[in-house]
């Protein structure tokens, strides 16, 4: 008999008895709280996807032996629910979302799944959760598919056995201070990824080796590092979010610049619609919008000439978070974060 493919319709439901009650939007920590339930799916080598579920939110319970505590096989998403105006739920771009993680399951050595039926169940958990999709600008309840390798052993190859979840958390703003600037320290001596790397991956491995500068960042007074490759200072991204420069040229005309997709970048969701926004939306006889490498010395040469109108970051957590301040080698490259760069048609 050949693997199951995941089937949505083979879902079953099981309601808590103890709905939690919901919290006040002023005490939403990102990431803190979580919804009534969990999504999983069970997957193994010989029979494919199993059942999915929807059960009361639970531990889960792991031999220690797991290949995931060992070997890192995990992977996840950031996807959000937002009500709109008419107070129906919405996700934003979900397909791109699977499309990644299945990238990334590829990669990882990790089972890959049909898209369109995680989505399915994705708007099914949604109806199940609906009470905790918080209203207003800037909130939304924070979907994280997640992807771990069960398998039991220390021998290193690819999971015979894997876990496909779905957990959720009413959230606000990413970043504690609010939906208020960022300030960033330009950080070279270590890098976050590298050419053929996997930082293109939506891996939980990328994430580790980047808190302990991030620690050093906080010291000095900066919420996260902006990552640079190379000798040349090549920007690559924030690590929590892509980023974004505003310049004016001399003549006049303005670019706005995010560092390319050569694979040393996470393709971010916000990114791309960031991007496909700037090119319908801004007069093109005004601006370019291009994916171009740029370093940091001309980020402060350009910075220094007056001629940084803005920069920002975007992703699905962070949104699009206007960036105040980057340090490097110890001097603040200053933007500013109260002009009306952007003006659309
Ligand atoms: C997201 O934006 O969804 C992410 O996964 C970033 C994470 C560091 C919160």
């Amino acid at each position: 008999m050949s693997p199951a493919p995941l089937d949505a319709s083979k879902l079953t439901i099981t309601k808590t008895t103890t709905p939690k009650e919901l919290l006040p939007k002023e005490k939403l920590v990102f990431g803190k709280s979580f919804t009534d339930h969990i999504l999983e799916v069970e997957w193994t080598k010989e029979k494919g996807w199993g059942v999915p579920t929807i059960t009361p939110y639970h531990n889960l319970s792991l031999n220690p032996a797991t290949s995931c505590l060992h070997y890192s096989f995990e992977l996840f998403e950031g996807m959000k629910a937002y009500r709109d105006s008419e107070g129906k739920i919405r996700t934003f771009r979900g397909d791109k979302n699977m499309e990644r993680m299945n990238r990334s399951a590829k990669r990882a050595a990790l089972p890959t799944f049909d898209g369109e039926e995680f989505m399915k169940l994705i708007d099914k958990f949604l109806t199940v959760e609906e009470r905790f999709v918080p209203t207003g600008y800037g909130y939304s309840l924070y979907l994280r598919p997640t992807l771990i390798g069960t398998n039991v052993g220390l021998g290193v190859s690819a999971p015979d056995h894997a876990l496909l979840y779905l957990i959720a958390s009413p959230v606000g703003p990413y970043f504690s201070a609010g939906f208020k600037p960022v300030s960033l320290e330009a950080t070279d001596y270590a890098v976050r990824a590298w050419p053929k790397g996997v930082g293109a991956y939506k891996l939980g491995a990328n994430y580790v080796s980047c808190i302990e500068p991030q620690m050093q960042a906080a010291t000095r007074g900066h919420s996260q590092n902006l990552w640079l490759f190379g000798e040349e200072g090549y920007i690559t991204e924030v690590g929590a979010m892509n980023v974004f420069f505003a310049f004016v040229n001399e003549d006049g005309t303005k670019e706005l610049v995010t560092p390319p997709l050569d694979g040393m970048i996470l393709p971010g969701v916000t990114r791309d619609s960031t991007l496909e926004l700037a090119r319908a939306k801004l007069d093109p006889k005004e601006w370019s919008v291009n994916e171009r490498k740029l370093t940091i010395h001309e980020v402060k040469e350009r910075a220094d000439k007056g001629e940084l109108l803005e920069a920002f970051g975007t992703g699905t957590a962070a949104i699009v978070s206007p960036i105040d301040n980057i340090e490097f080698n110890g001097k603040n490259i200053k933007a500013d974060c109260n002009r009306e760069t952007f003006v659309v048609k």
